[in-house]
């Protein structure tokens, strides 16, 4: 049987709608990004979000609709995140996804948004199966998961403080580049050399699956300082990729340690970072010599998208079947936390 999913997606700055045939095949994908208007606040503001995913969510439901050649009563079930992300955006497409499974009468389910961002892999490498290990690095979050089948996830390690987009977007900011920050850090670091400067690598305890990357950061800033203070004019671009490759370094060798630790032979990249150049390649010399299959969604499937989302519902709807329409946004939703 063919089962077509509607996945939404609002829990940051994009307001993203999809239709995916049996988790795997993309019909439509339509995002909406917001960034342009966050870009002169440096940052996303939450109830500008909002108000734009209220503006932006019905045009761009019945666009993905329309590139799908399709009608409301063509689609089985219908998706949405709920968490972690935004409170408030994320009950625009939380409640609009009840609507319509109200008003259609067919189920809903809620999907997490991070184990949306690890899912990406199963639309872009159709043969992919559980079991591997997921390393989901993105704005908000920083994770190693051993994911063990489909919707079922355990957690390996996290960020015990910012996530390694966080640190991109703020080492971006404070060296004057736009936002967010993590594409152009990728881009000005191949202008740089990264071992002009030694910033520090928390690899923590000797057995720790665990990040962090506040530190750094903060070495940044103060490597900043300390040559303002001095007079001495800054290589944007050697901060840009010496910074990169303390970053890169730990990702590379921390997920490299956990699919040997959990005996397995592939590695997935999923979110936003997984999108950074320098990773990719430093990850896939890694992953060759190892002999460990490496694979990451296309670019589009890595930054926030509703695809992701649809891909996620269809096997938690084929595992767990529909969620309650009781069912709220839960900001800090868990990976593995199941919510009703
Ligand atoms: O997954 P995502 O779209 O949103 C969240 O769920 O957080 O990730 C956005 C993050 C931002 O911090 C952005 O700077 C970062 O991903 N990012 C990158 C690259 N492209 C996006 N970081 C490093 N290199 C990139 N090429
Ligand atoms: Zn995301």
């Amino acid at each position: 049987m063919n089962i077509k999913v509607l996945g939404i997606e609002t829990s940051c700055d994009e307001t993203s709608a999809a239709i995916i045939l049996n988790g795997r095949e993309v019909l439509s994908n339509v995002i909406s990004t917001q960034i342009d208007i966050h870009k002169k606040f440096g940052g996303v503001v939450p109830e500008i979000a909002s108000r734009k995913h209220v503006e932006a969510i019905c045009n761009v439901v019945n666009q993905a609709m329309d590139d799908a050649n399709m009608s409301f009563d063509d689609i089985d079930v219908i998706a949405a995140t709920y968490g972690p992300g935004l409170v408030g955006a994320l009950l625009v497409g939380l409640s609009y996804a009840k609507g319509l499974s109200i008003s259609l009468n067919k189920p809903f389910v809620g999907v997490n948004h991070i184990e949306g961002h690890i899912n990406a892999n199963f639309i872009a490498h159709k043969d992919l199966m559980p079991p591997f290990v997921c390393l989901v690095v993105s704005g908000g979050h920083t994770h190693l998961v051993h994911v063990k089948d489909f919707g079922d996830y355990e957690i390996i390690g996290r960020t015990r403080d910012d996530a390694a987009g966080e640190a991109y977007d703020k080492v971006a900011r404070a060296i004057g580049l736009g936002y967010p920050g993590g594409p152009l850090i990728d881009k000005l670091s191949k202008e740089g050399d990264k071992n002009a400067i030694d910033f520090p690598r928390a690899y923590l305890e000797e057995d720790s699956f665990d990040f962090s990357f506040s530190g750094l950061k903060s070495a940044v800033l103060n490597y900043l300082n300390k040559m303002n203070m001095q007079g001495i004019e800054i290589n944007k671009a050697d901060v840009a990729a010496s910074f990169q490759q303390s970053v890169v370094e730990i990702l590379v060798e921390k997920s490299i340690k956990a699919v040997k630790n959990k005996g397995l032979d592939t590695l997935c990249i999923a979110g936003g970072v997984a999108s950074n150049s320098e990773l990719r390649h430093q990850m896939g010399k890694k992953c060759k010599k190892e002999g460990i299959r490496l694979l990451y969604p296309p670019s589009i499937l890595c930054t926030d998208n509703a695809a992701m989302i649809a891909c996620a519902g269809y096997y938690d709807y084929l595992k767990y079947g529909p969620s309650k329409l009781s069912l709220n946004a839960i900001a800090s939703l868990k990976i593995g936390e199941r919510c009703e």
